[in-house]
């Protein structure tokens, strides 16, 4: 298979200026030149991206992930090494880069597009085209600075994918735009995908990245630690830095206490079909799904179940007694599930602490911290930070408007 894009020796370095505050002038009159540190932001980094495949650079924050898919959109020109790339590209790299805030967004289509490589009459024939699959409606008449971040991306992926490139640069848009827009987007790829195109897509959302990608490339404070398939890379790299497992993880088993007659094996999240996911959005049906085992007969036992965000923040428990659950016995294995009808949690990733107690709740059979873990991508409602999505609503403004 041949390579659309091959990276070879890559290396990026930037300059950090040490005198922040002085002004050009002020240093001129000095007559020195300004200090600053060297940073490698990228270090010879080289692999393959071969034709027709869809490839993802993960890493954690700052490993450079941004700025060789800038460096690939030949935004930025790498300090040493080669990058050669074998086909037509269009980039969809930062929240509302190539967008002109001032114009509307029908301009800005029009402006993109000319950037993208087409003329006139091509964007007119595209343009419903683009428009609808943005789903900005009339708001296309607007200036784009009135727009709301999911719009500004939805506009942005909607030109870039309908300028119809061979290859396209992605770089953190999925975790923008509500459920119904990334479902659009998932499909896209595969349409991408089956036309033979290639895709380099940048996400910290390691679930997608496992099943959208054939390949990544990790990268670590710039170096390239491996290339190869997703299914396994993403794995390793989940292991190793507790991003956020693409498998439940088991076994990391700090913090289990308890006498033992009864014990939970292991706990899932499992979707609306009952299938175990590790990757739910917010809004989805879901249930927590224990496993148990009892190497006794077990009187009335009390199931509890807990989440923490990675920093130990305690977000929310539930017992088994407290809803209502009243179990004669247990002997054996066997599940319990506690279904969540529409998860209210925003995107992070989070642990749960499962637990089998005694109908007191004063003695405890087994207690798991950290028994699984799952993220969440941001879905509906769709809020602007924190941990829980409440559903909330913002009311017309009352006083003085201007
Ligand atoms: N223009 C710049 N000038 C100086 N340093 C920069 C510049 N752009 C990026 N960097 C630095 O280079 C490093 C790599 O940044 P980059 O944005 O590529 O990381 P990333 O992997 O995309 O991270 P994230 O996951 O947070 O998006 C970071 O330390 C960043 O601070
Ligand atoms: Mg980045």
């Amino acid at each position: 298979m041949s390579a659309a894009i091959t990276v070879e020796d890559v290396s990026k370095r930037f300059r950090i200026y040490k005198e922040r505050n002085q002004s050009l002038k002020a240093s001129l009159m000095r007559g020195r030149r300004a200090k600053y540190d060297e940073f490698w932001a990228l270090r010879d980094v080289g692999f393959e991206i071969p034709e027709g495949s869809t490839f993802g650079l993960i890493g954690e924050n700052g490993s450079g992930k941004s700025t060789l898919l800038k460096c690939l959109a030949r935004i930025l020109v790498p300090d040493q090494g080669r990058i050669t790339v074998d086909g037509s590209i269009a980039a969809l790299l930062e929240l509302g880069s190539g967008f002109h805030p001032e114009l509307t967004g029908r301009e800005n289509v029009y402006l993109n597009g000319s950037i993208l490589g087409l003329g006139k009459r091509e964007i007119d024939a595209k343009f419903d085209e683009i428009v609808d699959f943005a789903g900005i409606g009339q708001f296309i008449d607007q200036p784009v600075k009135n727009y709301s971040s999911g719009m500004y991306v939805r506009l942005g992926f909607s030109v870039a994918i309908n300028v119809d490139p061979e290859i396209l640069l992605v770089d953190e848009v999925l975790a923008v735009g509500d459920a119904a827009f990334q479902a659009k987007c998932m499909e896209r790829f595969a349409d991408f995908r089956a036309a033979g195109k290639t895709v380099v897509i940048v996400s910290h959302a390691m679930g997608t990245m496992r099943t959208l990608c054939d390949q990544v490339a990790w990268l670590d404070h710039g170096r390239l630690v491996r290339a190869g398939r997703a299914s396994e890379l993403v794995d390793d790299y989940v292991d190793e830095t507790h991003a956020g497992p693409a498998q439940p993880t088991q076994a990391r088993e700090h913090g289990r206490h308890g006498s033992g007659e009864a014990v939970v094996e292991k706990v899932e999240l499992v979707d609306a079909s009952g299938t175990p996911v590790t990757t739910v959005r917010t809004g989805d049906a879901v249930a927590l799904r224990v496993h148990w085992r009892a190497h006794e007969r077990v009187a009335r036992p009390v199931f509890g179940l807990a989440l923490e965000t990675l920093d130990g923040t305690y977000v929310w428990a539930y017992h088994s007694r407290d809803g209502g659950l009243d179990v004669d016995a247990i002997e054996g294995a066997g599940t319990v599930d506690c279904a969540i009808p529409s998860l209210p949690l925003q995107a992070g990733t989070f642990d749960v602490v499962a637990s089998v107690n005694d109908w007191t709740t004063q003695h405890t059979y087994d207690h798991r911290r950290q028994v699984a873990r799952f993220d969440v991508e941001a879905g509906t409602p769709r809020e602007s930070g924190g941990i829980v999505a409440m559903n909330a609503a913002w009311a017309p403004i009352t006083g003085e408007q201007r």
